[in-house]
């Protein structure tokens, strides 16, 4: 039998499969149709402070092997998450993850100093990719500095360990890589969308009202690679890699980029069962290969 748990330091997860954010809901939706508790884990849709409704349809536009999204972030804020959705959510034996947004700095802050009261969280997964307003249009993760400053910020006040997940939408990922793991961050997780636009041609118009949102799905996934393959290269922290994952060799593909875990998220539309199939291939890849822990892949790739 493959042993295919991995080790991220601040905790073990049972397998590298973890469902993304935004793809994957607060995770009971798919209890229908999967079973929760096979999966290394789930991060639930990114939560603010308060409720929020996002930004006006159309929101979504499918593209040539991948999707647009401009949702906005909507969500239930931390106070209906705490009370209706965690209970539910700690029924099922699997690492559940919080993604935690921010306006600010000051609302990153303010999110986390309430979670850090509940149980059931294995970590926060900080999304310093979405829009924010310090820096006009840009979010922190665009900019090492405002990196730091965040992931600091949490760090200080944080009960739980912090992953940072990191934006594509920049010149050299390194930087910021570097900058989070300065700051204390216990991991990374990288790729958030890549900033993208589309147009119909009929009607002359964009295909997102917000114009702009955010590319996801296979056609990421060389980029995503790449860019996975430089962080793992630079920091001593665990990277979470995703983009465009959609079967099991897809994953280890990341994993000998470098990554400890990988993040489905685009797939879980296609087929809510994805995740549970990725765990499958990625047990079948080992066996065919004689690897006894898919550990041992990590950072393997020959150059
Ligand atoms: C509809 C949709 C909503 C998303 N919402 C979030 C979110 O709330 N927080 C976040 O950090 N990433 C969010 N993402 C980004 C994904 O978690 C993931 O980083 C990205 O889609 C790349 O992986 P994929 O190609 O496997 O989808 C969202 C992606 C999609 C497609």
């Amino acid at each position: 039998m493959t042993d295919l748990s991995v080790d991220l330091g601040f905790i073990k997860l049972k397998n590298p499969v973890i469902a993304a954010s935004g793809t994957f809901g607060y995770g009971l939706e798919f209890a229908p149709f999967m079973d929760l508790k096979k999966l290394g884990g789930f991060v639930v849709k990114g939560l603010y402070f308060s409720p929020r409704e996002g930004n006006p349809p159309p929101r979504i536009a499918e593209t040539p092997s991948g999707m647009i999204n401009a949702i906005g972030l909507q969500g239930v804020g931390v106070k209906n998450f705490a009370d209706e959705i965690l209970p539910e959510l700690k029924k099922y034996d699997t690492s559940v993850f919080i993604n935690v947004c921010g306006e600010d700095e000051e609302e990153y802050a303010r999110v986390v100093d309430f979670l850090n009261g509940l149980e059931g969280i294995a970590a926060y997964e900080l999304n310093i990719s979405c829009p924010n307003v310090k820096k006009e249009g840009k979010c922190p993760a665009q900019d090492p500095e405002a990196t730091y400053s965040v992931v600091k910020r949490v760090k200080e006040i944080s009960r739980c360990p912090v992953i940072t997940k990191l934006s594509p939408n920049v010149t050299d990922i390194v930087e910021i890589a570097q900058s989070a793991e300065e700051a204390g961050s216990d991991a990374i997780s990288l790729v958030n969308t890549f900033l993208a636009m589309a147009i119909d041609i009929e009607t002359q118009k964009t295909k997102i009202a917000n114009v702009f949102g955010g590319l996801s799905g296979p056609a990421i996934k060389p980029l995503a690679v790449r860019m996975v393959f430089q962080a793992a290269s630079v920091v001593n922290i665990p990277v979470l890699g995703m983009g465009g994952i959609a079967t099991g060799g897809d994953a280890v593909e990341f994993m000998l980029a470098g990554a400890s875990a990988v993040q489905v998220g685009t797939a879980n539309f296609i087929d809510p069962d994805a995740t549970i199939q990725i765990i499958r291939e990625i047990e079948t890849y080992c066996k065919n290969q004689n690897i006894d822990r898919v550990e041992e892949i990590i950072g393997k790739v020959q150059i």
